[in-house]
């Protein structure tokens, strides 16, 4: 779909995108590409890394590493400014979800979903916050969801991480905002074509979940990269703090299903 922004939006910028091999944070890295930025994507799947690096030129670079090692960020945050200057705009998309009753969820299983969404996202804004945040400014994008806003079944551990991130937003808005960094968030509906939609619903649901959606469809990933792009950009500079949702408002008709 033809972008609404101007080409040269985030020309000069240098972006950081954890989960940017794949899905949503793949699509922002794009759009930012596309919008002038020069981008380093960081996921553990160096072999798919670098085929999306490839696919976005030279402009993109493949920074393979796990979020929850904070060593190994602070590498692939090195590797990207070595080449493309200092990080103005950190993007965490990445994270790890799947289906499991509270009952049956391991500690471990637990644990390692707050490790992906929480603590990378801790690591990645500590590191990025020590390397240029701190004296340059910048945008911290945090993508997030809405299953905690009411409750969601299956979900108590990506849920309690996506509280987690939506706090480390509001957190680190207050506390860097006066150094001029602004911390923002954004949270999706369901995204069409998604690692997350095909591990949280079927094709004997789809129906049932788009008749629940008010918009009456599922969202795109290049819908999730044109609310990044504003969020990042100069059109949201008195934005910060505050977590975008873009669902269809999927999550505010949750009870419209109990009215018939
Ligand atoms: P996805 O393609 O699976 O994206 C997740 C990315 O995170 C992958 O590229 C994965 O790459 C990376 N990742 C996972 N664990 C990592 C780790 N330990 N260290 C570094 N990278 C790691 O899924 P998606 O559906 O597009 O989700 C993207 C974001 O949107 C997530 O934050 C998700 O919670 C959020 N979201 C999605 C939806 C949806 O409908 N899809 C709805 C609400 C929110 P590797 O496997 O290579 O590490
Ligand atoms: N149901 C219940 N428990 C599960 C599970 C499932 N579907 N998948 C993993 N777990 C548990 C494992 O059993 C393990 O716990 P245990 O040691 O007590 O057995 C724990 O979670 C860690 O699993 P492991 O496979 O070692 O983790 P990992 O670090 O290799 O992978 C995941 C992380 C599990 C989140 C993996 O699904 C992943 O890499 N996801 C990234 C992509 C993604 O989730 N995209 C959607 C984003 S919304």
């Amino acid at each position: 779909m033809a972008s609404i922004f101007r080409s040269d939006l985030l020309a000069g910028r240098v972006a950081l995108v954890t989960g940017g091999g794949s899905g949503i944070g793949r699509g922002i890295a794009e759009a930012f590409v596309a919008h002038g930025a020069r981008v380093g994507i960081v996921g553990r799947n160096a072999e798919r890394l670098e085929g999306a690096a490839a696919a976005m030129g030279g402009s993109c670079l493949a920074a393979p590493a796990d979020v929850r090692d904070p060593k190994a960020v602070e590498a692939a945050l090195d590797a990207v400014t070595a080449r493309f200057g200092p990080i103005d705009i950190v993007v965490n998309s990445a994270a790890g979800n799947f289906l499991a009753p509270a009952a049956a969820l391991s500690p471990n299983g637990f644990r390692t979903v707050m490790d992906i969404d929480a603590n990378g996202t801790f690591n990645v804004c500590r590191a990025a916050f020590d390397r240029s945040l701190r004296d340059r400014g910048g945008v911290v994008l945090n993508i997030s969801a809405t299953l905690h806003y009411a409750a969601t079944p299956l979900q108590i551990h990506a849920s309690a991480a996506k509280a987690a991130v939506d706090a480390i937003t509001r957190t680190l808005a207050v506390e860097w905002g006066p150094l001029g960094v602004r911390v923002v968030g954004l949270a999706p509906g369901p995204i069409e074509g998604t690692e997350g939609m095909s591990r949280l619903s079927s094709d004997e649901t789809r129906e049932r979940v788009i008749a629940a959606i008010p918009l009456r469809r599922f969202g795109r990933i290049d819908e999730m990269a044109a609310a990044a792009l504003f969020l990042v950009s100069e059109g949201a500079s008195y934005v910060s703090g505050e977590t975008l949702v873009a669902d269809g408002a999927a999550w505010l008709g949750t009870s419209a299903q109990w009215m018939g």
